[in-house]
């Protein structure tokens, strides 16, 4: 993509990008990769710009469990190049997060009528999805996802720092019943047997997603990720057990949920990430979301954020114009790379934001044509 990663004012301190925790920019070797995963939490939780908890449902004492991944496939061991994405890091291996009681009781703010009812979206690839329901009808969810202490491990997995790309995505659930299954509650679930409910291969529209398996796994046969790599392979990556997750920068990985069967149902929950400092690129897209969301709360929050980080660059950027007119130089370099960002970040933004008139609803398969295309060519 043409977009730089950040831009770049020569001389000036940068306070904001200085606060990005072991942002590992610079093409680091696998080791040093994995070698920056193991900063503490306690360097992200003293970071000025961590949030407090927000509400007392969620309590990370006794609803995180989490135990550290066995690895961490970095994109360079998967054959990208470390600079692809927003960090080098391409998906862990299956880790615990959550413990059995957290599960449930977000298993039991999804499974309320109302929520069933009212947020549910079926499409060409998915055959129930339910999105846009937190925090109104699952706070203990939103806590949860937006507690700094769930944060500080999304962010040590993913070798940046992270935060909810939107209230909207938190708690995007897939829901199906895995083939072969006899009897199920079609009020609820629908069975995965026909081939369209197989989510082809894709790239996501939000940089990182975690991916919490919230059924029991016990006897459940298939389920994992298959990446494609650089070099064209199909690698398989374990799909996760209840209460834990994986994390994958699945906007710059073709990727697939392959099927799973034997299982009595399969609820996952998949939250999208993006990096916390504004001046990172912005490659979203909302090509995979705009025909399963309410639009107006889609665009109303996307347009949201992206305005907040715009107005923290403009200001950071105006602060150093003012200084340097009092000192009598105008940074010409300077002030073209931070016109030529906000135009490139403003003028995605527009292209994302399609009139309500042209979203075809339900119709996600379309995103899949590129990696398609991808895989055909190879
Ligand atoms: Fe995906």
């Amino acid at each position: 993509m043409a977009t730089p990663d950040i831009y770049v004012q020569p001389g000036t301190p940068n306070p904001l990008f200085e606060k990005i925790v072991n942002s590992p920019r610079l093409n680091p070797s696998p080791k040093e990769t994995q070698e920056s995963l193991k900063r503490s939490f306690a360097k992200y939780l003293a970071s000025d710009n961590v949030s407090p908890p927000v509400g007392k449902l969620f309590d990370p004492t006794k609803h995180l469990t989490f135990e550290e991944p066995t690895y961490i496939h970095t994109m360079e061991d998967i054959g990208y190049p470390s600079s692809n994405g927003v960090s080098p890091v391409a998906v862990s291996e299956p880790f615990r997060l959550f413990s059995e009681d957290a599960v449930n009781i977000m298993r039991s703010e999804i499974l309320d009528p109302e929520v069933q009812e009212k947020y549910s979206y079926t499409s060409d690839i998915a055959p129930k999805q339910i999105r846009g329901y937190a925090p109104k009808h699952a706070k203990f969810i939103f806590e949860a996802w937006k507690h700094p202490e769930t944060l500080s491990i999304i962010s040590k997995i993913a070798g940046v720092e992270l935060v909810p790309v939107m209230d909207y995505e938190i708690g995007h659930i897939n829901m199906s019943v895995p083939g072969k299954k006899q009897q199920y509650d079609k009020e609820v679930l629908i069975s995965e047997e026909d081939e369209e409910a197989i989510v082809g291969w894709h790239r996501d529209s939000y940089p990182f997603v975690c991916v919490l398996m919230m059924s029991d796994t016990t006897g459940m046969i298939g389920g994992e990720t298959a990446l494609r790599t650089g070099t064209g392979e199909i690698k398989k990556v374990r799909g996760p057990q209840k209460g834990c997750a994986v994390v994958l920068q699945g906007r710059y990985i073709d990727h697939q949920a392959l099927r799973a069967f034997g299982g009595q149902e399969r609820i996952t929950m998949v939250t999208s990430f993006r990096p916390r400092s504004p001046r990172v690129r912005d490659d979203t897209v909302l090509n995979t979301v705009r025909p399963i969301s309410n639009l107006s709360d889609l665009y109303g929050q996307a347009v949201e954020y992206q305005l907040e980080n715009a107005e923290s660059r403009i200001r950071h950027m105006l602060r150093n114009i003012r200084e340097s007119m009092k000192a009598g130089a105008t940074d010409v370099r300077s002030i073209k790379s931070f016109l030529d960002f906000e135009i490139k970040t403003l003028s995605h933004l527009n292209k994302e934001i399609v009139e309500e008139s042209m979203v075809k609803k339900g119709c996600v398969g379309e995103a899949c044509v590129e990696a398609n295309k991808r895989k055909k060519i190879e």
